[in-house]
């Protein structure tokens, strides 16, 4: 069986796969635009691949990363053959970190701070407790449900949202789907909520595209920050930046954009309420990503079948 390596660092991660996997039987080598693999472990990687297999037996593609969004835009992804994609494998705990960070720089007034010592000004904020920010964390997958669940251990009043119905500890849980379901602007637009922070872990979908706009952020309580780590489609970028520019927001932490790297003449750059930090919030760990290719692979090696992401859906 050949396993075809292709990303950025791909020796690195051959290597991972021999030292588990012990196989003289398992060819695992680097992409180098002409082999073929039976099992295709990829980050990004371009149509030619694909096109390269046409008419191969490729058994999977397994995902180095959680998000399938850019997979699934390729635009030569072959339909029958299963995606699978990375669950958590480490990245929760750094991107709980991120969010962390984000809510301590807002709610105890780092950014104001940071203003006020460039204008030499001494003036003391009141402290405002974890227990009365409210926050909503968009997406409660692998990644998005456990930041959820460690935020409200940490005495955030968590609300969360998600297409189905999910049940988690301590957090209020907002569906779309069903009967009782809710849009998501509806849910974001409800003033009962209190929200001062949308934290944004939604996966690049169709339905999940531009939903963070000029509506939404005029609906959101002035002081309230918008966090995303997770895909920069879900934000309307021209609608952020009017709204921190108009005050309507009070600031952003945002670690992903509508096209990467951000472009150098974006005004979000400039913006003095935003952090901006370059798609490194939770950077794919190496070891909890290689047990999860290791279990995958010895799956194809018992012939089990692999049931793929969800091409409809998007994730
Ligand atoms: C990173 O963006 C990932 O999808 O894992």
């Amino acid at each position: 069986m050949r396993i075809l390596v292709h990303t950025e660092g791909a020796e690195r991660w051959c290597e991972a796969l021999r030292q588990r996997l012990n196989d003289e039987s398992l060819e695992i080598f680097v992409d180098d635009g002409e082999r073929l693999g039976d099992i295709l472990v990829v980050w990004a990687p371009p149509a030619e691949l694909f096109e390269r297999h046409v008419g191969h037996d490729v058994k999977v593609i397994l995902n180095l990363g959680a998000g399938v969004d850019s997979l699934l835009q390729n635009p030569a992804l072959p339909n029958d053959v299963p995606v699978i994609k990375l669950r958590d494998a480490g990245m929760a705990s750094h991107m709980l970190d991120y969010v962390r960070y984000g809510l301590l720089h807002f709610r105890r007034d780092f950014d104001r701070y940071a203003g006020q010592q460039r204008a030499g000004e001494w003036a003391p904020h009141r402290v405002v407790r974890a227990a009365h920010y409210p926050v909503i964390v968009l997406g409660l997958g692998a990644i998005g449900a456990q930041i959820a669940e460690g935020l409200a251990a940490d005495g955030y009043p968590v609300h969360g949202f998600s297409r189905s119905a999910h049940t988690l500890a301590g957090v209020t849980c907002h569906h779309e789907q069903g009967d009782e379901g809710r849009t998501l602007q509806e849910v974001l637009r409800d003033k009962s909520l209190g929200l001062k922070a949308v934290i944004n872990l939604l996966p690049n979908t169709e339905a999940t595209r531009d939903v963070l706009n000029a509506e939404v952020f005029a609906a959101l309580a002035e002081d309230a920050v918008l966090i995303n780590p997770g895909r920069g489609s879900s934000v309307v970028e021209a609608d952020l930046v009017a709204a921190l520019d108009a005050g309507t927001l009070r600031g952003a932490l945002l670690d992903v954009f509508q096209h990467e790297p951000l472009a150098a003449d974006s005004p979000l750059w400039q913006q003095s309420r935003v952090i901006i930090t370059p798609h490194a919030a939770a950077p794919t760990p190496m070891s909890g990503a290689a047990d999860q290719l290791v279990d995958n692979i010895q799956r194809v090696q018992r012939g089990e079948t692999l049931t793929g992401v969800s091409r409809e859906h998007g994730y």
